[in-house]
């Protein structure tokens, strides 16, 4: 690849990411680190990925797990249900493990990351007696010991901490009211405190980069029943993600699983369209309304693709801010999908840069532009349209199924004639209102 051509793909890729910048400015993720992810050759970069975010003012909540640590250090140990039963002696062993864990992620994230990129930036990271943790007590006749579950975590001091501009280092440990610490399972205390505290994401750095369909192929969405009802995934797989379906189910708009092993898998997955790893939603949210000034990189980033392929006309962009009031736009989960502009003729209205991103036409249901085109015919009525027309070259058919008829340049409003191009010989469509 030469230079020019991978500094275009680079540019390409970081406009590409603006929407989403926007989008988690502010927002509370807690991502979940492994005992696994720790031991890899890629957490430096994972770090430096999670000090990228913090410094794009989002806000971090990080879990570490320590499963294979606590296996070097405590072989013998006894399961019952998957979960380790912790005696005296273990949790002694174990809080030293987790004591190490915290030393090395804090020491990380304080040596302003030098040879990288961000070496002049601090993330000050804040541990705390944030999660209250009660027994799990005595299950099927074994007793659980100090194996503990949460019993709430201290959601106002953990959100104050967030809003000073500190990350929150939390080890899967909780105290009890008598003050006994509890060992816990680190997706559990990462679940909890996503739903307690709100969070935006909880993201789950795993050892698989998504979940496969039975062809292999990448699936991209899912709900948490499909997670749990999917078939290739293994009974402990299933155990491990099963805390994204509970963090979803408990109010958290996306957990997400992405690959610790992947240079970069974090911010592929959360700064482009069509993301990297499987993401857990209930159900996506979706709304078109009228646009705002902080929509035009979004807009510009649905319609760039479609205006070098000629399919819409290329508009310059100030022209697009000082028309952003005729603008609608379709938003999924928060970030622009789609677009279109209604533009008043006397009694007519001009349907305009209609267009949704292509990674998410043909939506189930009524599709994002069925949705944006019935927002417009109701914008037209209000600008006191009863006709509302479109010129096309290649959308014709999808027109004249939405109920719109071929007309010809001669019938449109006379103002509008002066400007047509008969060069690029747009098709006029119009449907009466
Ligand atoms: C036209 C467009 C806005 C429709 O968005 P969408 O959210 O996919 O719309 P819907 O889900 O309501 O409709 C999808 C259906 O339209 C069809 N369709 C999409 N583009 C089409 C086209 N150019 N010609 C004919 N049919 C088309 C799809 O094949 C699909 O049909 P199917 O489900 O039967 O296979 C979208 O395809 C788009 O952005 N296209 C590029 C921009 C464009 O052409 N804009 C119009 C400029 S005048």
């Amino acid at each position: 690849m030469d230079t020019r051509q991978s500094s275009e793909e680079y540019a390409r890729w970081f406009r590409g990411s603006t929407p989403y910048i926007s989008a988690h400015r502010d927002k509370t993720f807690v991502v979940l680190l492994p005992g696994e992810a720790l031991q890899h050759v890629n957490l430096t970069n994972i770090i430096h990925d999670l000090a990228l975010l913090h410094v794009l003012g989002v806000r971090l909540v990080l879990v570490h797990g320590a499963r294979p640590q606590i296996e070097e250090v405590l072989p013998e140990s006894r399961y019952h249900q998957h979960r380790r039963v912790t005696d005296a002696a273990a949790m002694h062993s174990i809080s030293g493990v987790y004591g190490q864990i915290r030393t090395r992620l804090e020491a990380l994230f304080a040596t302003g990351l030098p040879n990288t990129p961000l070496h002049n930036v601090e993330v000050p990271v804040i541990t705390g007696n944030f999660v209250v943790a009660r027994p799990v007590g005595i299950v099927d006749g074994v007793d659980h010991l100090l194996t503990g579950t949460v019993r709430r975590v201290e959601k106002a001091r953990m959100q104050t901490t967030l809003q000073h501009g500190a990350a929150v280092l939390q080890s899967p440990l909780g105290y009890s009211s008598s003050g006994q610490p509890f060992n816990l399972p680190a997706e559990e205390v990462a679940a909890d405190i996503a739903v307690q505290i709100r969070a935006d994401k909880l993201l789950m750095l795993c050892d698989i980069s998504h979940v496969a369909d039975a062809d292999g192929a990448r699936i991209s969405t899912l709900t948490p029943t499909e997670l749990e009802r999917t078939a290739y995934l293994s009974d402990e797989q299933k155990m491990h993600f099963a805390c994204l379906a509970r963090a979803v189910r408990g109010g958290v708009t996306k957990a997400h699983l992405v690959s610790f092993a992947d240079d970069g898998a974090l911010l592929a997955e959360l700064f482009t369209a069509e993301g990297i790893g499987t993401q857990i939603v209930e159900q996506q949210s979706r709304s078109v309304r009228p646009a705002q000034a902080a929509d035009v990189a979004g807009i510009v980033e649905v319609i760039r693709p479609l205006e070098e392929a000629g399919v819409l006309v290329r508009r310059e962009r100030d022209r697009l801010e000082q028309e952003i009031e005729y603008f609608l736009v379709a938003e999924l989960d928060g970030i622009v999908v789609g677009c279109c502009a209604v533009y008043p003729y006397g009694g007519h209205a001009e349907l305009a840069c209609l267009a949704v991103h292509e990674n998410y036409r043909r939506q189930a249901g009524p599709g994002l532009g069925q949705g944006l085109l019935q927002a417009a015919h109701e914008q037209a009525r209000r600008l006191g349209a009863s006709e509302l027309f479109v010129l096309t070259t290649q959308t014709k058919d999808w027109f004249l199924e939405q109920g719109f008829s071929e007309t010809s340049p001669q019938q449109l409003p006379r103002q509008k004639q002066s400007l047509y191009n008969w060069q690029r010989n747009s098709i006029v469509m119009s449907k009466q209102l």
